[in-house]
């Protein structure tokens, strides 16, 4: 890999070659053997069709993991915020989206200088934000492709389809210093349904309305070269769906219990190695890994390996595992146990590195260089 070329990834750290049960923990750890085959897995998904995967960086906010997903053909990375972008295109990668508005003006200004040294294109859902990124670009001599965001059934932002995402486009493409690319639209309401029937349902209506928005740019004129959109729980849905062209699933490079139920086949690599630091009663373990760690929110932690311990519950501090149905735990102070997050992308945050592992050892630690960034 060209891992020796960046400096967010560390060769020469302390504990690279050691075994995992040195790293002071709690220590997040992302489990390479099930990393590499995430990424080859989508990739595999994608390749020979219409779409191609642009990966959110919102799950691992480390350039590291982006470049392995670009070599393994993504043409670049889905970014949440100009600020993650940014430490995106300072890892290597050449492309980047912001699947959201970029509004406040010094984050409008810095949109405009990361177009000076890579491919920057955002959504934009008002013609107050383009006008703003409009009159910012042509200031500075550059261009920025944009992506009318269509709200056809998330309830978050978006433009609504039909005429008013129709205006929007019209001015956007006439607006000096923005380029017209395409839209966006994002399953975000169903896309973790359980009920798998109606997730598909969902998500093709909302498709349905976006296909229709393209049709009527179209009939008047305006090129729509992208239509973008999707997450992990619905890439075998929108990832195929005539006229997608871009899917943002970011979730399953780390992947988490809950997605883990709708998308078994990616495995969870990203987990938080805890030390057992109580043993309070024969039906309680209790783990120095908490919220603070572990985040919360999409349900309970769940601990690797260990079936007789049922559904963490964090205190800020602490993991609280008690036993399932009566049983017993082998487990003993200072033993340690990997744990996985309930929401692989928030805890993910929490942490300035990772520790990539390969059969128990430290093969190189990762700077999360965009952890944090949410300006
Ligand atoms: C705009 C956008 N696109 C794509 C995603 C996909 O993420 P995931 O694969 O983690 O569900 C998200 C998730 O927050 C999002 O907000």
């Amino acid at each position: 890999m060209a891992g020796e070329r960046y400096r967010d990834e560390l060769t020469d750290h302390p504990a690279v070659g050691r075994p995992v049960s040195e790293l002071p923990t709690p220590a997040p750890l992302v489990d390479l053997d099930v990393l590499e085959a995430n990424i080859a897995t989508m990739a595999a998904f994608f390749h020979g069709r219409p779409a191609h995967i642009r990966p959110h960086a919102k799950t691992h906010r480390a350039p590291a993991v982006a470049r392995r997903q670009v070599a393994a053909g993504a043409p670049g990375v889905t970014c949440a915020k100009v600020s993650m972008a940014e430490a995106m295109v300072d890892g290597g990668v050449e492309d980047v989206y912001i699947a959201n508005e970029v509004v406040a003006p010094g984050a409008v200004a810095r949109l405009c200088a990361l177009a000076e040294r890579a491919r920057v294109a955002v959504a934009v859902d008002h013609p107050e934000s383009a006008a703003r990124i409009s009159e910012a670009a042509r200031a500075r001599g550059v261009s920025i492709g944009v992506l009318i965001e269509l709200d056809a059934g998330i309830g978050r932002t978006g433009t609504r389809p039909g005429q008013p995402a129709l205006a929007l486009a019209d001015a956007v493409a006439r607006a000096p210093g923005l380029e017209l690319v395409g839209l966006h639209a994002y399953e975000g309401h169903v896309v973790d349904e359980e009920d798998e029937g109606r997730r598909r349902a969902e998500t093709e209506k909302m498709l349905a309305l976006t296909m229709d928005t393209r049709d009527l740019l179209e009939r008047h004129g305006l090129s729509v070269r992208e239509i973008t959109c999707g997450g992990t729980g619905t890439y075998a849905i929108s990832g195929v769906y005539p006229g997608v062209t871009e899917h943002q699933a970011g979730s399953y490079v780390y992947m988490d219990p809950g997605y883990h139920r709708l998308t078994p086949e990616f495995g969870m690599a990203f987990s938080l190695l805890c030390t057992v630091v109580s043993r309070p009663a024969g039906d309680r373990v209790v783990t120095d890994g908490g919220l603070q760690v572990l985040s919360t929110g999409h349900g309970p932690a769940l601990a690797k390996g260990h079936p007789e311990l049922g559904p963490g519950r964090l205190s800020e501090e602490h993991g609280t595992f008690r036993m399932v149905d009566g049983g017993s735990s082998e487990l003993r102070v200072g033993d340690q146990v990997e744990v996985f997050p309930a929401h692989c992308c928030a805890a993910a945050n929490l942490h300035d590195h990772v520790y990539a592992v390969r059969a128990g050892r430290v093969e190189a630690v990762w700077l999360a260089t965009a952890r944090g960034r949410s300006q």
